[in-house]
């Protein structure tokens, strides 16, 4: 891999310059990019990898003896490794490719509920979760009458530790909760919570949804001490269609595979089956091979930045924005004003102005953002505040991104006044 550079400071102007997208002017504007939370932009360095690929080596993977079959494979698994790395995990057995978080995490429903969870057992999720990791545990406790609870959280989207001691008892068999908020951008302490809910019960799996962490922050998965943890690889400069189970090696080991067919198999017979070792029995038929092969050079690029200082530049992005936002009368903020237990997140409203005005204003000056519910109605629902807009910021954005959108919403304001 690509050596890290981990003493060189965030620049901006020239990581925009990796960025093909930026080139682009609409109606010769430039393009304000601050929906990252949705999907993150492309580096060159990622759309060549998947590039070289088509062009160059494009065959299937575990399957064949030649060179360009060979060169996919090696670089198919590399990619694994990169992603291993990248998270801190202990092997690359651990590193199960799916398709996205929802994926990697209704995987569970199928390979883990139905091993240990029964009539009356508990399922725990917060209340800042994005859909996909609440509708498949209230999915499954509807299906099978067990109790759905829902960990609750303040107006900023901080979860108290003392009410785990609650919500936990012998008969919750799943505790669930996002590392990062894609709406509030409150940034749980994962790694309490986790030692706090294996102090109450041990044998709670514990899940970590962190696909808005893994591109934002320095992610450590064994020092977290989660079982699960999921991701995606399109909020983190990867194409769309790949993403990421992490579990612990005896877990994958003994959860059943959930699709069946080629590749996940070692053996089949007429009466039996034998399945394929880890990760691969998770992993049935051609995978996204040059899906994988992107995020394995996107996790190169991140990791080349260092996420240290990604993290630091973000934190500096959502200060300004919050500062330069607050004086905009008739706008409310939400998610916690510390940017220490922020992400580059931050959802707002302009009093009078339904959001879906405000984006397609700003939308004439080129600026993205998103409006709506964000994959997150419950939450929206429990703050009881309507749709909201949000602005999400990158490692690609700098100050001047954020004056364009302060801008832009004093324009919104002069419209609707
Ligand atoms: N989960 C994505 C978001 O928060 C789509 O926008």
């Amino acid at each position: 891999m690509q050596k890290h550079n981990k003493d060189a400071m965030i620049d901006v102007s020239k990581i925009k310059q990796d960025f093909p997208l930026f080139k682009r002017k609409i109606n010769g504007k430039r393009i304000v990019y601050l929906d990252s939370t949705a999907s993150s932009l492309k580096p060159k360095k990622v759309i060549d990898a998947v590039n070289g690929y088509y062009k160059r080596y494009t065959a299937n993977v575990f399957r064949s003896i030649y060179k360009t079959s060979e060169e996919a494979t090696a670089k198919y698994e590399q990619a694994r490794e990169y992603v291993a790395d990248f998270i801190h995990a202990k092997n690359t057995s651990e590193i199960v490719f799916t398709r996205n978080t929802d994926e990697s995490l209704s995987l569970l429903v199928y390979s883990w509920l139905p091993y240990h969870v029964r009539q009356g057992d508990v399922l725990v999720t917060s209340i800042l979760e994005h859909h996909a990791n609440f509708v498949p545990w209230q999915q499954y406790a509807l299906k099978n009458k067990c109790d759905f609870r829902i960990w609750n959280a303040d107006r900023n989207g901080i979860l108290s530790l003392e009410a785990i001691e609650k919500l936990v008892s012998k008969r919750t068999k799943l505790f669930t909760f996002t590392a990062a908020s894609n709406v509030l951008g409150t940034l749980p302490p994962v790694k309490k919570i986790i030692e706090k809910v294996k102090e109450m019960n041990p044998l709670c799996l514990t899940v970590v949804d962190a696909a808005q962490a893994v591109p934002h922050l320095p992610v450590d998965v064994e020092n977290w001490g989660a079982d699960v943890v999921a991701f995606s690889g399109h909020k983190m400069m990867a194409p769309s269609g790949i993403g990421v189970l992490w579990a612990k090696e005896q877990l994958l080991e003994e959860m059943p595979p959930f699709l069946f067919g080629g590749d996940m198999i070692k053996e089949v017979h007429e009466k039996t089956t034998v399945f394929n070792d880890i990760p691969h029995k998770f992993e049935a038929g051609t995978p996204f091979i040059e899906g994988a092969i992107g995020l394995g050079a996107a996790v190169e690029y991140l990791s080349a930045l260092g996420m240290r200082h990604v993290r630091e530049h973000e934190k500096k992005i959502v200060s300004y924005a919050l500062d330069q936002l607050t004086k905009i009368p008739g706008l409310t903020m939400y998610g916690p004003a510390d940017p220490d237990i922020r992400g580059g997140v931050v959802a707002f409203q302009m009093k009078g102005i339904h959001p879906h005005d405000i984006a397609q204003v700003l939308d004439e000056d080129n600026i993205c953002i998103r409006v709506g519910y964000h994959c997150a109605m419950p939450l929206h629902e429990y703050l009881a505040i309507g749709p909201t807009c949000r602005a999400s910021f990158y490692v690609y954005n700098d100050t001047k991104d954020v004056d364009a959108l302060a801008e832009g919403l004093k324009k919104v304001k002069k419209m609707f006044e």
